[in-house]
Order: C-alpha cells, then sequence, then structure tokens
C-alpha cells in the first residue's frame, strides 16, 4: 500500500500529529511507504498514486488552513475523471480548542470527509475502543488539543500523539481489508 500524509502546521503541533500517525502506520505494517508531505508541496500525482489519503491541518478560524484548501481545490480536476474514487481518506486536527473540546475542530473534520467523500472515497473514522481515544480520539479522526485553558499555545501532549499513533494503525488495518 501506498500512503500519503500531507498536512500544514504553522507551529509544529500538526507536524507532530503527522508524524505520530506515520509512525503507527509503521508500527502496524512496517514495509508501508508512506509519504510525509506539507500541503503546499503536495501535487496531484502524490494523490493519485496513494491508496490512502491522510489531511491533517491546524484549526483556523473554525476551519481548515488555507494551504490544506489550496491542495482540495486544485484537486477538483481529479474529480472531474474520478481519480481519487474508491481511496481511503483519513483526517487529524490540532486546535486551540479554547472553551472545550471546540474551536471548530470537528467542523473542519467533517469538511475534509466531505471532500473525500465527493472525489468518491472511502473514509475511515476513529473507533472509540482504540489506544489513546479518550484523550485525542473524535469519531472523524485524530484531536489534539494545543491550547491551554488560558487560551493560549501549550502544544500538544503524548496522550494526544498515542492516540494520532493508534488512528494511523487503525487507517492501515481498514486499509489492508480493502487493498489487501
Ligand atoms: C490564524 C489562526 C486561527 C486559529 N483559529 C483557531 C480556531 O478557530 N479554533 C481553534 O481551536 N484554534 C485556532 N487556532 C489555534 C491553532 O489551531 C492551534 O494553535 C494549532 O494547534 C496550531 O497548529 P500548528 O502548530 O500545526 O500550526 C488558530 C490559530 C491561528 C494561527
Amino acid at each position: 500500500m501506498q500512503v500519503l500524509i500531507t498536512f500544514h502546521s504553522d507551529y509544529g503541533s500538526t507536524e507532530k500529529m503527522a508524524r505520530a500517525v506515520a509512525a503507527g502506520m509503521r508500527s502496524a505494517a512496517p514495509e508501508t511507504r508512506i509519504e510525509l508531505k506539507q500541503a503546499v508541496d503536495t501535487t496531484l500525482d502524490d494523490l493519485t498514486g496513494a491508496d490512502i489519503i491522510v489531511f491533517g491541518t491546524p484549526v483556523h478560524m473554525g476551519s481548515m488552513a488555507w494551504q490544506m484548501k489550496k491542495l482540495i481545490d486544485e484537486a477538483a480536476v481529479l474529480w472531474m475523471e474520478n481519480v481519487l474514487q474508491g481511496k481511503l481518506g483519513g483526517v487529524f486536527v490540532s486546535g486551540g480548542g479554547f472553551g472545550g473540546a471546540g474551536g471548530g475542530a470537528e467542523l473542519t473534520m467533517a469538511a475534509l470527509h466531505a471532500n473525500f467523500l465527493e472525489h468518491g472515497m472511502l473514509v475511515a473514522g476513529f473507533p472509540r475502543n482504540a489506544l489513546g481515544y479518550a484523550e485525542g480520539g473524535l469519531h472523524w479522526g485524530a484531536y489534539a488539543r494545543s491550547g491551554n485553558h488560558e487560551g493560549m499555545p501549550a502544544g500538544v501532549v503524548d496522550s494526544q500523539l498515542t492516540a494520532a499513533r493508534s488512528y494511523g494503525a487503525h487507517l492501515i488495518e481498514v486499509g489492508e481489508r480493502l487493498f489487501g
């Protein structure tokens, strides 16, 4: 299986999650080919060549970072040809989360899922019994809150990265069932 993890990160939290998702994938299936790329460096060929596509973004004003949306809009030409149909998609986000778990994280994840579904892809959520789910899981995918209770940046913590790793392993398990 070929995996593409494409993400945006300004301050490093989402990048840590991306690396944790990749580590979880490698622990589940060491032979998996994983490409880890910034969204702005991701090409349409990268998307086309992957069996599993994973999008990661910080929450920016209740939605995804523009760099991720730019890639999504550029990939609209692939929609015309049904190129991504049948691939598996997964998502992870980090947000400051001021005021609880919210701040737009779920809206952002749902928007990423919606894009996958528009292409005719399958999407993998995050099962509640997965390791780390209670700290870094939402049923849409992996979530890490990087802000503290004063609304200031504090960074993602290990328990949330554990969830991101376990989400990566879950994506591989689902991918193996689909693509063998
Ligand atoms: C322009 C901007 C807008 C943001 N808006 C939100 C928001 O609406 N909700 C939220 O939870 N966090 C928001 N944040 C906080 C980031 O999502 C959070 O710090 C994230 O972990 C940053 O990820 P990064 O370190 O990968 O850049 C915002 C940050 C920036 C820079």
